[in-house]
């Protein structure tokens, strides 16, 4: 969750993102020493007015944003010291690569930085290929979470006996088993920690049951429509979480970023196999490594050693380019 500044706020005093690595969910908790390279998304000229735990965003005018992806990768909620080189590149081309191809009503309006007006030449070289101009829109809070697939926290759920996730699952299902059909498992930002799974008569009481019904079954669609196109390129997704906003004239539309390795679990298709874990084209393999430290998972986390850093640069890199077929190369140089 992002915190909206106040105009003369210094995005730094956000709660939820320090920029030592710490994400602070407490009031005052958690900012100390800047950690030079992290701020990757820097933009001097616009107003700043939040900062999440990747991204950045910017007042462009009433109506717009500039969202901007930063290197920033955050592991068991906590920002890692070191950013990972072009992966704000990744996921804006994931995002964009994806609102091109859904025929869904979403808050991309162009990638193309340098018609915004007041930004200055040294910026736009930095910020391309990472930026959106998207709409503005009051948020959703609710996270519309698919599942296809029973894993993660859902799993969890399911094996413990149950929970918010699992309330209309089949019994005998094994972790990582196709779901008989997906579903839309919603979650909330909790302010205080981790997104917190909610039941369908949660999500009906905070959305109503015309926007509950309306979300799920966009949400539903859009992950039909990905998972077959994910599918024909050897990849399974097994879930994914969406967003949605309001804009100012009342019209419900998908924002955020869509369908990329940090909001979304792939699996390569051949190393799936029900009962297991299945390794996936996201954090995994930097998660590894901290696991085998030994860290405590609070913050500080441990410094990235350069072959942990050009690792994961490499497995963000090879799910852009098994996702959307294209080469990551030709992307930077558009
Ligand atoms: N079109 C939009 N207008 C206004 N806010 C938006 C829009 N699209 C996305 N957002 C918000 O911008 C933020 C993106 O920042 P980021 O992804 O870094 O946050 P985060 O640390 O993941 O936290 P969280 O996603 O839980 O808020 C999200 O809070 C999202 O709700
Ligand atoms: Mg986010």
């Amino acid at each position: 969750m992002v915190r909206i500044l106040v105009p003369g706020e210094e995005a730094v005093e956000s709660e939820n993102i320090g920029h030592d690595g710490t994400v602070a969910r407490t009031p005052g908790g958690g900012v100390s020493r800047p950690i030079p390279g992290l701020w990757l998304g820097d933009v001097p000229t616009l107003p700043h007015i939040a900062s999440g735990k990747v991204r950045e965003i910017y007042e462009i005018d009433e109506d717009r944003l500039l969202f901007v992806a930063t290197d920033r990768i955050s592991a068991y909620d906590v920002i890692l010291p070191q950013p990972i080189p072009d992966k704000g590149r990744v996921l804006t081309g994931v995002s964009r690569f994806f609102f091109d191809l859904l025929d869904v009503p979403n808050h991309l309006l162009s990638t193309d930085v340098s018609s915004v007006d007041g930004l200055g030449d040294d910026e736009i070289p930095h910020l391309s290929g990472r930026a959106m101009i998207v709409r503005r829109v009051e948020v959703i809070p609710v996270e519309c979470v698919v599942r296809g697939y029973l894993y993660g926290s859902s799993w969890r759920e399911y094996r413990d006996g149950g929970g918010p996730t699992t309330e209309h699952l089949p019994d005998g299902l094994r972790m990582a088993d196709k779901l008989p059909e997906p579903i839309f498992t919603p979650a909330t930002k909790a302010v205080s920690g981790h997104d917190e799974n909610i039941t369908e008569a949660q999500t009906r009481q905070r959305l109503g049951d015309d926007l509950y019904e309306d979300l799920r079954q966009r949400s539903i669609e859009v992950y039909l429509s990905a998972s077959d196109h994910a599918a024909a390129r050897g990849v399974i997704l097994a879930d994914t979480k969406f967003e949605f906003g309001t804009t100012a004239d009342g019209e419900v539309i998908l924002i955020d970023e869509v369908l990329t390795p940090d909001s979304s679990r792939y699996w390569p298709a051949d190393r799936w196999a029900p009962g297991n874990e299945i390794p996936s084209y996201d954090k995994q393999f930097v998660r590894e490594w901290l696991d085998q430290t030994g860290w405590d998972r609070t913050p500080p986390a441990p410094d990235l050693p350069a072959d942990v850093i050009s690792g994961t640069r490499d497995r963000y890199i090879e799910a852009y380019e098994k996702i959307t077929d294209l080469s990551f190369d030709d992307y930077l140089d558009r």
